[in-house]
């Protein structure tokens, strides 16, 4: 009953912003067809359950004996969100388009914050990167990336950076097409997404005239992961093929993904870390597997690039303010 109360509580105070929200920008899904070959890491000699049964830093030292010559060849459709300002805005905004791929454990909703329905939504155009943005005149195109949210789930194995990236190069020819009056293509990438990123600069450097890199760093801190992956990650079951993972308990989703050591004072609303957990996406053997091999560096690369990452963020930023 006191939940009914502050739901209802809350769509009178807030329904004012919801309506300026819904003012604000106009979305609508897209899909795409993409077919993309590469050059995989060939994981044929390793079962899903030895990869996950490995201490992450020993698995590292396994597969980086292994070549990446498993050529691939996958079709996949490809989802995302198309969000548009509704306000006048300026060119230079409107030629700028920004493509937001989310990190491990996420889909698209990533980039709009929380959104559960309940007091969290009192925040949460706090966590919404696509309202600001919007509100600021700029487009911005979220995808879910391939195995996540509504894009296809190949064979787990098969997800791997290396594929990401030839979809998300393909991707960016088939968006310049579409959308022929976009002068700046932004790649925004949150961890595992600015990952991708990093190897699209090295690989591909004329296809994003700028690259954000959040959630992101040269250093990526294996440890944070513990001695045994299996127990932090479980199948998710239903339609989904065993290699497809997902945090096991809040703790763990809490200790990788948010600041754990605060436990008073948490930057953080706890009904966000909530609803975070409740909606978390998936992230594929595949990738576990390859993902610190996809840090490079991007000499040839001559866009603009902006990382912004947190002090507190475990797994690229050491332990924390302490460690
Ligand atoms: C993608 O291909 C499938 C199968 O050929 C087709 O049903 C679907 O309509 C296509 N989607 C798009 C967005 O072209
Ligand atoms: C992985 O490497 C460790 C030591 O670094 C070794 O003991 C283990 O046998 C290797 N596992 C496989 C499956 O190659
Ligand atoms: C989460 O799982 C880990 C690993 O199995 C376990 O040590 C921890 O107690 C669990 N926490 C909760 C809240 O269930």
């Amino acid at each position: 009953m006191l939940t009914m109360f502050n739901l209802l509580l809350a769509n009178l105070l807030f329904s004012s912003t919801t309506q300026a929200q819904a003012q604000e920008a106009a979305c609508k899904p897209l899909r795409w067809n993409i077919s993309a070959s590469a050059l995989n890491l060939d994981l044929s000699p390793w079962t899903v359950d030895t990869l996950l049964s490995t201490p992450l830093a020993t698995l590292l030292g396994n597969v980086s004996e292994l070549n990446f010559n498993a050529g691939v060849n996958v079709h996949s459709e490809i989802y995302g969100v198309y969000c548009e300002p509704l306000q006048k805005v300026d060119l230079a905004t409107k030629s700028t388009l920004q493509i937001l791929v989310h990190g491990s454990s996420y889909t698209s909703d990533y980039w709009r914050g929380s959104d559960s329905g309940d007091s969290v939504s009192a925040h949460s155009l706090d966590y919404d990167w696509v309202h600001y943005a919007n509100s600021r005149g700029y487009p911005t195109i979220a995808i879910d990336r391939l195995g996540n949210g509504q894009s296809s789930h190949p064979d787990p194995k098969v997800v791997q950076y290396t594929l990401e990236v030839e979809i998300l190069h393909q991707l960016s020819k088939n968006i310049r097409a579409a959308f022929p009056h976009v002068k700046n293509l932004v790649c925004v990438g949150n961890a595992y997404g600015s990952i991708l990123g990093s190897v699209l600069a090295e690989k591909y450097p004329a296809d994003f005239e700028a690259i954000v890199l959040t959630g992101y760093s040269k250093s990526y801190n294996t440890e944070a992961f513990g001695n045994n992956l299996i127990a932090s990650y479980v199948s998710p079951g239903a339609n989904l093929d065993e290699g497809y993972t997902q945090f096991l308990n809040i703790s763990i989703f809490q200790q990788l993904l948010y600041a754990p050591f605060y436990t008073n004072n948490a930057p953080y609303s706890p009904a966000v870390l909530n609803d975070d957990f409740i909606h978390r996406g998936t992230i594929s053997v595949g990738e576990i597997a390859t993902a610190y091999f996809g840090i490079r560096e991007a000499a040839a690369y001559k866009g603009h690039i902006l990382v912004a990452t947190g002090q507190d963020d475990i797994v690229f930023c050491g332990n924390g303010p302490l460690g």
